[in-house]
């Protein structure tokens, strides 16, 4: 007992230290500079394209570096390419990253069956033509981030692990896009211009093996509907979420992570157990406008509350067990908590005790 007595009042110093060294100065707006190159806008200001040196593989495109001794990578990133060139049949990882192609057609691909790899990221792609990725049955990562797309490409190779098309300008999933893709594990559609309607009921329908979705920086306003039961990471951060739906998480065995910072949500739009998922390690809440806290469960470890309008906390109201009534030294029944953000709201130090006498855990509380 002493023994945890000791511990307790040095945890408690370390927490106190933790606070005064953690206390967040506010944080003014920088300017950005402006950036000293401006983006060309019109093709004719696009810088001349760059050509690759020259190559052992005769089959190399002369935009392009094919790596002597790795004769399945091609490396054709950052060479201010229009076009994609003819991809050599031997291609597993395809890199066209950080050029000005604007569209996607089959001719270049019409070889390349053995894809595995293709990273577009950072290009000027609007348009992708039908069936150009449907032929590519081992392609397994598509990236097409920061490009233009308006809608989700349709005809997507039916093995993909991993699609990625953030920040685009996306508004449209045409339906039935994702209904054979059973092996899809990740699915980032982050920065783009999705609504509700633009989720139908069935457009995550096939995912079976989805294990991230993010539809962060959208323009939600309601949960998403028909979330693949097996997600583990869900990211809903900046939309305009208001409220949950009291048996939302229910449906999901495996949530570990579930990120909602800067929405709408208050304390009306949240149901009190709503967050109480017995799977849950990281919750992220901030830039809300949350008056209390959630109920939470004792396996979570990281909880982000910050920037919303908590003006006290009970300890003893949070605690998901009866401090007197559990056996301390049994560290499975100790809440997991590790990490808590409290600061940016109604909040004054210090800690109150029944909080830090509940969890034994936490490492870092920040208010
Ligand atoms: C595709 O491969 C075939 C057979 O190897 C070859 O004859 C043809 O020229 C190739 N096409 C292109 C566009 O490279
Ligand atoms: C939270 O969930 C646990 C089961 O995981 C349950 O025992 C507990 O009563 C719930 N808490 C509340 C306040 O509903
Ligand atoms: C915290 O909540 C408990 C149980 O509801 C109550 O008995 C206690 O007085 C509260 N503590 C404070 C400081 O308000």
């Amino acid at each position: 007992m002493r023994a945890h007595l000791g511990c307790f009042l040095l945890l408690s110093l370390l927490l106190i230290g933790a606070v005064s060294g953690q206390r967040r100065k506010p944080v003014k707006p920088t300017k950005k500079p402006p950036p000293t190159l401006l983006e060309p806008k019109e093709p004719t200001d696009f810088p001349p394209p760059i050509l690759g040196p020259p190559s052992i593989y005769p089959d190399c495109p002369s935009e392009c570096f094919c790596p002597p001794g790795f004769p399945n990578a091609l490396y054709c990133d950052s060479r201010n390419l229009r076009k994609i060139p003819t991809i050599p049949s031997r291609t597993h990882y395809l890199y066209l990253q950080n050029n000005y192609i604007d569209e996607v057609t089959e001719q270049p691909f019409i070889n390349a069956t053995e894809l595995k790899w293709v990273n577009l990221d950072n290009n000027r792609i609007r348009r992708v033509e039908r069936q150009v990725f449907e032929n590519l049955p081992n392609l397994l990562f598509l990236y097409m981030e920061r490009n233009n797309l308006k809608e989700v490409p349709s005809d997507l190779p039916p093995n993909l692990e991993q699609l990625r098309l953030s920040r685009n300008q996306i508004s449209k999933i045409p339906p039935g896009v994702f209904n054979k893709m059973e092996h899809l594990a990740l699915l980032d559609l982050h920065h783009n211009k999705l609504s509700d309607s633009n989720l139908g009921k069935n457009i995550f329908k096939g995912l079976k093996n989805l294990v991230q979705l993010n539809l962060a920086h959208n323009i939600l306003r309601k949960m998403p509907l028909n979330v693949p039961h097996n997600i583990y990471q869900l990211y809903l951060d900046r939309n305009n979420i208001q409220d949950i739906p009291e048996d939302y998480f229910k449906a999901f065995p495996n949530l570990a992570f579930v990120r909602l910072n800067y929405n709408q949500l208050t304390d009306k739009g949240v149901p009190k157990t709503v967050f109480n998922i017995s799977t849950l390690l990281d919750l992220h809440l901030a830039h809300n406008k949350l008056s209390n806290i959630p109920v939470f469960n004792l396996g979570l470890e990281h909880l982000y509350l910050n920037n919303n309008n908590i003006e006290k906390i009970n300890g003893t109201e949070i605690c998901p067990f009866q401090v007197m009534s559990v056996d301390l030294s049994n560290e499975d029944l100790l809440p997991r908590l590790r990490y808590l953000r409290l600061d940016g709201n109604e909040l004054k130090p210090p800690i109150p005790l029944d909080l830090i006498m509940c969890f034994r855990h936490l490492k870092s509380i920040v208010i």
